[in-house]
């Protein structure tokens, strides 16, 4: 019996470590945010983000068994992230997880980084449990700085992509945008922050592809409008107009993602439903959400901001499930910088 792992997450920037067992219950979550040292180049750097992880995870693994109170004798597997990701630091998780499943002698599991977004609702601890089970089909949209789809979910590795962004991701809007006017990075957060003493009717936004029959979604025209407008104002306005603009340019993101949200739902029947992924850490997003739930009757289970945004429990709790259902990885496991053709049906 598989009752507790230690998962590594280091798919992209943050370094996290997490202690999880086999109900998504959370004993331990740690993590390492470097921003600052990215924030000068406005964007990742995968080598300063690789170097970062390769000091960060052994002594998170040390405070992660402290936390939780627990040794290496109660721990029955190694959960690690190995796609998609940045490659250099996929390949630092990867190998610390290999190495140390092997001199433990316990099983390793690769996990899909977008399949831990699908799961992190279910995760449960002292302050938060999931309003539904895993074990009922449900609608997910997942929104991260990279990814931006909609799932439908019936099951541990049943996962069908139902629409995506044809360009780019929610977040990586959010991101650019916040760069071009001024806010620094990572711009989510600031975005949100702003966005929240804005009209978000000042400025008119594109929302591209709203009315679509599709469930794909479309963001790069409205990352050119934002700048068309942003050059047109010019840096003092812009500046003394931060928060209408943010307010304007977070509903137009907004609208298109609840829009095909509720598409979705009323296409699949689905009343479940589940909003994961850096991005619906968004105030915004998670006040209109609530309120488009309780009218149209769904149950809806957003995480808790640590659950939201990148971390090391969600891929815990995906890996525990795929080994208790008796899947293992063996050391030729590879990191792939994209998922694997069986990850998703299209
Ligand atoms: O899931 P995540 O932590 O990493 C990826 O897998 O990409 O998502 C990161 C993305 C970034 O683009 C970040 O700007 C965005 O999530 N984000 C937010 C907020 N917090 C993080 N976007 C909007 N509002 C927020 N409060
Ligand atoms: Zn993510």
């Amino acid at each position: 019996m598989i009752r507790k792992v230690l998962a590594f997450e280091t798919s992209c920037d943050d370094t996290s470590v997490s202690i999880v067992d086999y109900s998504g219950r959370v004993l331990a979550l740690v993590s390492a945010t470097k921003d600052l040292d990215h924030e000068p180049y406005g964007g990742i750097v995968p080598e300063i983000a690789s170097r970062n992880h390769s000091l960060s995870l052994l002594p998170l693994t040390e405070e992660a068994f402290k936390k939780a109170q627990l040794t290496w004798s109660d721990i029955n597997g190694i959960a690690v992230t190995n796609r998609p990701g940045l490659i250099g630091a996929l390949i630092v998780g990867l190998v610390t997880a290999k190495s140390l499943a092997m001199s433990k002698n316990i099983p390793l599991i690769g996990v899909n980084h977008l399949e831990g977004h699908l799961l992190a609702p279910f995760l449960h601890d002292d302050q938060y449990a999931p309003s539904f089970s895993f074990t009922e089909p449900y609608l997910a949209l997942a929104i991260s700085g990279g990814h931006t789809s909609l799932y439908k979910v019936e099951g541990l590795g049943k996962y069908k992509i139902l629409g995506s962004t044809k360009d780019d991701a929610a977040g990586e809007a959010f991101d650019k945008f916040a760069k071009m006017i001024g806010l620094g990075f990572p711009g989510g957060a600031r975005v949100d922050q702003e966005a929240q003493s804005g009209d978000p009717k000042k400025y008119q936004f594109p929302r591209s592809m709203i009315h679509d029959e599709t469930l794909d979604m479309s963001f790069s025209g409205l990352k050119s409008a934002a700048q068309r407008l942003v050059s047109d104002l010019g840096s003092e306005t812009v500046k003394l107009n931060s928060s209408d603009l943010c307010a304007s340019f977070q509903q137009a993101i907004l609208d298109v993602l609840l829009s095909k949200l509720e598409k979705a739902a009323l296409n699949t029947g689905l009343k479940k439903i589940v909003i994961t992924g850096g991005v619906s850490a968004n105030s915004g997003l998670r006040i209109q959400a609530e309120v488009l739930a309780r009218a149209k009757k769904w149950t809806l289970a957003i995480p808790p901001l640590r659950f939201c945004t990148d971390n090391a429990a969600m891929i815990g709790f995906a890996g525990i499930l795929h080994l208790q259902a008796g899947v293992r990885h063996d050391w030729s496991l590879g990191p792939s910088p994209q998922s694997w053709p069986q990850d998703f049906e299209q």
